[in-house]
């Protein structure tokens, strides 16, 4: 049995901006507290380690634009602060994928270095493989690139081998995007900025290669402007999606949303997402699956 904290959504805000009412910090502590009290063994970071804000502490007019912050200065901050926090915090191992404010990429690689944070990989443990998936693969610069969305060639590539090589070890997948709609939490999917901004892109591509092989479940975030939470399934495959975490970059907890985690376990062949929503102060099940 592996329990895996799913820790998504988590918006940290450099101390350089501190008092800053987009920073997740202590939201964030309150859910980490929650995963080593739930003794997992280890955690996915699901994106979005940083904000969407970018310049200065008193400018929120140049949203997801870089100006007022040639040196990067904001960006580089926020990523040292959230791996202070991962660090300091979490009892056990983490993994981390990238999520749309997780840019730009050469700034996020000087904090979280190729050499021990590459940005899609894969392991076996417990007799499941694990997948890890980066939805927004690009330089990220512009606000038009946090729209789309998107798991890149290489990253098709990878699942395709993945599949040639064992089609049947249960899989279990995390991007930040959702892979699927969730009509269960809303029935919009399609109309204009939700369209383009609340799912990956290319998911049908996606879907058509996880379906080659036996996976189980995928986990996502990035669903933000709290409609709740859902599980969908699809051919097969059950898609995961929880009540975002830091709730647009509102630090009150009593707005927040779910910090999860999920047992996986190969003897019994079952997994379940459980949640606590840091808001509520309740816990639930978000999805189950068995095969
Ligand atoms: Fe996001």
């Amino acid at each position: 049995m592996r329990r895996i904290g799913l820790l998504y959504d988590i918006h940290i805000v450099s101390e350089l901006r501190s008092g800053y009412r987009q920073d997740g910090v202590e939201i964030t502590e309150t859910a980490i507290d929650k995963l080593n009290e739930r003794d997992v063994d280890w955690t996915v970071v699901g994106g979005d380690l940083r904000t969407y804000i970018t310049p200065t502490a008193d400018s929120a007019e140049t949203l997801a634009t870089w100006e007022g912050d040639e040196n990067n200065v904001h960006y580089r901050q926020d990523f040292v602060r959230a791996k202070e926090l991962l660090d300091e915090r979490l009892q056990e191992d983490y993994y981390i994928i990238r999520g749309n404010n997780d840019r730009p990429i050469d700034i996020y690689r000087e904090v979280f270095p190729a050499k021990n944070y590459p940005l899609w990989f894969w392991f076996e443990d417990a007799g499941a493989r694990f997948v890890f998936l980066d939805s927004n693969p690009h330089q990220g610069y512009h606000h038009l690139t946090e729209t789309q969305n998107f798991v890149s060639a290489p990253q098709l590539s990878m699942l395709d081998r993945l599949m040639d090589r064992d089609p049947d070890i249960p899989t279990f997948v995390f991007i930040h995007a959702p892979l699927a709609k969730h009509p269960e939490v809303t029935e919009d999917w399609e109309s204009g900025y939700r369209g383009s901004y609340y799912i990956t892109a290319n998911y049908p591509a996606v879907q058509r290669v996880l379906e080659r092989g036996n996976t189980i479940l995928v986990n996502s975030g990035h669903f933000f402007p709290d409609e709740g939470r859902g599980s969908n399934t699809v051919r097969g495959v059950t898609y995961a999606l929880g009540r975002h975490l830091v709730r647009s970059g509102d630090p009150d907890e009593r707005n927040a949303g779910d910090v999860r985690w999920m047992d996986v376990d190969t003897e019994t062949r079952r997994a379940v997402v459980r949640y606590y929503d840091i808001g509520e102060d309740e816990e639930g099940v978000l999805a189950t699956s068995s095969w």
